[in-house]
C-alpha cells in the first residue's frame, strides 16, 4: 500500500498546490539569477474574449502567479464580439513585439471565433500554452517544444509523488486537444498502456474498473462515482466546476457556491489509492507549467544559459 496516508483508508492526496509551490520556488529563483543578463524580465501575454466568468478567474490565478516569480503578465481583454480577423491582427502585434515570450489565448471562446485559426496564428515560438500545431505535432515525434499545461502538470505532479506509469492500464476519459489528446499522448511517451474514452464510449465502467490510472477530463461535475475505480487506482481529476452548495450548509461556510471535479472525492477517495483534490491538485500545476513555458521560451528570446533542469526541483 505505497500511497496510502496514516488513516490507512483513504487515498493518499495529491498536492497540487504544495508542489506548485515547490516548482514556483525554483523558477523565482531561476528568473532572479538570469534578470540581469537578460536585460528584461520574461513577458506573457493572455488574451481574454468576451466574459466567461470562469476565464477570468484563471486569468486572475495566471497573473497572481506570473507577479509572485517575476514574470510581466499583460492581460488584452476583447469584446464578446470581436472578430477572428482582428483577434488574429493583435497575435501578429504581439509575435512581433520583443518584450513578449509567451502568448496564451484562454479559453473556451465565444461561437464566432474561429479558435483553431487563433491557436495557428501564435508564434510557435512564443506558445506559452503549446496547442499550436506545430508544438502537438513535436509531442507527438517526442521532440523538444512546449507542452500543453494541464497535461504536463498532471506528468509532473505523478513524477513528483514517484507514481509509476511505465507497463500501467491509463485510461483517460476525454478527447479534446487542451487535456484529452495531449495527455494520452504524454502517457504513451512515458510507457503506459492508453485508453482514451470519450462521450460516445460504451460501457465506460468496465474499462475504468481496469485502469491503474484514470485520468478524467469529461467536463461534468462528480460524473465519476466509485463504481468506475479499481482497487488502489490511482485517480486524477482534470474537472473543475463551480455548483450551488446545499442549503443547509450555505451560511455556514462563506459563499453560496461549492468547487467540485468530474470526480465524487469522498467516496473514490475511500477505494482509490492516490487522488487529486479539487481544488488544490491538477490546477495549481497547470499554472506552472505556464511559467515553465514562458520562461523557457525567454531563455531561448534571449540567449541564456540556463537549463531547464535547473528550474524544476
Ligand atoms: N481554459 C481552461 N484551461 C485552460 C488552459 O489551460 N489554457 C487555456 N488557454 N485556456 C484554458
Amino acid at each position: 500500500m505505497l500511497y496510502r496516508d496514516s488513516y490507512g483508508s483513504m487515498a493518499l492526496r495529491l498536492d497540487g498546490r504544495k508542489v506548485a509551490g515547490e516548482i514556483e520556488k525554483c523558477l523565482k529563483d531561476g528568473v532572479s539569477s538570469c534578470l540581469k543578463q537578460a536585460g528584461r524580465p520574461p513577458g506573457l501575454a493572455v488574451i481574454r474574449i468576451g466574459d466567461d466568468a470562469a476565464s477570468a478567474v484563471y486569468i486572475s490565478n495566471k497573473e497572481k502567479a506570473c507577479a509572485r516569480i517575476g514574470v510581466k503578465s499583460l492581460v488584452f481583454h476583447f469584446n464578446q464580439d470581436i472578430s477572428t480577423q482582428d483577434v488574429i491582427k493583435e497575435i501578429e502585434k504581439l509575435n512581433r513585439n520583443e518584450l513578449v515570450d509567451g502568448i496564451l489565448v484562454q479559453l473556451p471562446l465565444p461561437k464566432q471565433i474561429d479558435e483553431a485559426e487563433l491557436l495557428k496564428a501564435i508564434d510557435p515560438d512564443k506558445d506559452a500554452d503549446g496547442l499550436h500545431t506545430l508544438n502537438l505535432g513535436r509531442l507527438l515525434k517526442d521532440e523538444e517544444g512546449p507542452r500543453s499545461c494541464t497535461p504536463a502538470g498532471v506528468m509532473m505532479l505523478l513524477d513528483n509523488y514517484q507514481i509509476p506509469i511505465e507497463g500501467k492500464r491509463v485510461v483517460v476519459i476525454g478527447r479534446s486537444i487542451l487535456v484529452g489528446k495531449p495527455m494520452a499522448l504524454m502517457l504513451q511517451s512515458a510507457n503506459a498502456t492508453v485508453t482514451v474514452a470519450h462521450s460516445r464510449t460504451r460501457d465506460l465502467a468496465s474499462l475504468t474498473k481496469q485502469a491503474d490510472l484514470l485520468v478524467v477530463a469529461a467536463g461534468k461535475p462528480r460524473m465519476i462515482g466509485p463504481e468506475y475505480i479499481k482497487d488502489k487506482a490511482v485517480v486524477v481529476d482534470v474537472g473543475i466546476h463551480r455548483q450551488p452548495k446545499p442549503i443547509a450548509s450555505a451560511s455556514s461556510q462563506g459563499g453560496k457556491t461549492l468547487l467540485c471535479g468530474d470526480v465524487c472525492f469522498e467516496e473514490v477517495s475511500k477505494i482509490a489509492s492516490a487522488i487529486t483534490p479539487v481544488p488544490g491538485g491538477v490546477g495549481p500545476m497547470t499554472v506552472s507549467m505556464l511559467l515553465v513555458n514562458t520562461i523557457n521560451s525567454w531563455k531561448n528570446h534571449c540567449g541564456l544559459s540556463l537549463r531547464m533542469t535547473d528550474l524544476l526541483p
